[in-house]
């Protein structure tokens, strides 16, 4: 069965693997990080998780050196190099590496957490329901998906507006280089909620620690398994 409609794959991470965390961090002050281990700390060493779009991978390593069996999918060998780098350096399981479009691989089922830590951001507001769609396909009946990325756009227009142009240079950068898609920020929690899910935990992250909180790590499960 297919969910996804196929906007072509950003490839092109290779180009910015060595450079991505030094960008997210000069960009976010920390808060990117922040929230993708925020998520990664939630779960259950006893866990099958699913990592989608690890990047580098500091939470891949965190989650397999803590004993969980974590399975990766990125486009970019690059990335998923540089992830395995970390976990063997930390020590740990070593991940099952899947080096593909995540939007066609429908052999994993099952998992009891999906993680996807600033990858909806990578695709339109069009393809977000296939995205979510994809991601519950991947996870267990109970289980759970984390998405940590950009918090929904404020209502205060002034607040709106800056949040946008905040947005809006990296995405930029990224839309250059990789080939991701050019959009507003999403609403994530709305999205989710529209795809019949209820978030069950929240965080919201500051911008180098004392800005505004613009990024937020939230954990949805199916509202009928609540
Ligand atoms: C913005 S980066 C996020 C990296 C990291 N998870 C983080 O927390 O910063 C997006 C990642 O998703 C990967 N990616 C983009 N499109 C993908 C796709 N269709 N299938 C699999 N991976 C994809 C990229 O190669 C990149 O590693």
């Amino acid at each position: 069965m297919e969910t996804c409609s196929k906007t072509p794959p950003s490839r092109n991470y290779d180009l910015l693997a060595n450079c991505y965390d030094l960008l997210t961090a000069i960009w976010s002050g920390g808060a990117i990080r922040a929230a993708r281990l925020w998520c990664a700390g939630l779960l259950d060493p006893e866990e099958d998780v699913l990592v989608v779009g690890p990047g580098t991978g500091e939470d891949v390593s965190d989650i397999s050196f803590r004993g969980a069996r974590v399975v990766i999918i990125d486009l970019s060998k690059k990335m998923l190099e540089a992830t395995l780098a970390r976990c063997r350096r930390k020590g740990g399981l070593a991940p099952e590496v899947i080096q593909g479009d995540f939007r066609t691989e429908h052999s994993i089922k099952n998992q009891d957490a999906v993680l996807a830590p600033f990858v909806l951001n990578v695709f339109s507001s069009d393809e977000l329901p296939q995205i979510i769609a994809q991601l519950q396909d991947f996870t267990s009946d109970g289980g759970r998906i984390l998405i940590s990325d950009f918090a929904p756009p404020a209502n205060f227009l002034p607040s709106r507006l800056l949040m946008e142009l905040w947005h809006g240079f990296p995405m930029a950068i990224f839309h250059l280089f990789t080939g991701s898609a050019w959009h507003l920020i999403h609403n994530i929690p709305a999205a989710v909620e529209q795809a019949g899910m209820v978030i069950v935990e929240r965080k919201r992250f500051r911008v180098f620690g004392i800005g505004p909180t613009w990024i937020e790590a939230i954990v949805v499960k199916m509202r009928n398994e609540v």
